[in-house]
């Protein structure tokens, strides 16, 4: 497995709309799999699309913050491939969230708190599920990416972002009004 180079903002990878992954199964997507989930791991990250590592393709991998226990940090990731992501109801939930394509910078990002995701997982296999809260939210940004959007763009206020260590300082000033 290879450590690869992560997209940083600015670069137009990151802008524009992903294409979709038409064979699943070439040896391709599977080592560009496996170097993501790898490249996640070594970078800290709870998630990462393609068009973060230079590849315009509709996949990403997220780790599997959804499950109760922290040993389940540890299994593997989720791989969803041409997802669709269907925004459930109109409970929004604001939190603050980083991007490993955003180095050293936080935002408080409204989101749906629930999902309902469908896509192929890295067999081909369909993969479909909801997603509450969390999951919910890192699934919204992932998915988001493979559109070109970054998470500043989901910002109610500019001023809603800070430096990673000025994050509880904003958090506390923001606290009154979220
Ligand atoms: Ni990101």
């Amino acid at each position: 497995m290879t450590l690869l180079k992560i997209a940083q903002f600015g670069h137009p990878v990151l802008l524009r709309r992903a294409d979709p992954v038409d064979n699943v199964a070439c040896d391709t997507i599977q080592t560009l799999i496996d170097d993501m989930i790898e490249t996640m791991m070594e970078a800290g990250g709870v998630g990462i699309a393609a068009p973060q590592v230079y590849r315009s393709l509709r996949m990403f991998v997220v780790k599997r913050v959804d499950l109760a226990e922290d040993s389940d940090l540890d299994s593997p990731p989720m791989v969803l491939i041409n997802p669709t992501l269907d925004l459930l109801g109109d409970d929004m939930v604001s939190g603050f969230e980083g991007c490993l394509s955003i180095k050293g910078m936080r935002g408080l990002v409204p989101r749906r708190q629930a999902v309902r995701y469908e896509g192929m997982d890295r067999n081909g296999e369909p993969l479909s599920g909801e997603a509450q809260g969390f999951f919910a939210r890192v699934l919204q940004h992932e998915y988001d990416h493979l559109d070109g959007i970054l998470y500043p763009a989901r910002l109610r206020d500019w001023r809603h972002m800070a430096a990673d260590a000025e994050v509880q300082r904003l958090s506390d000033y923001l606290q009154p009004t979220q």
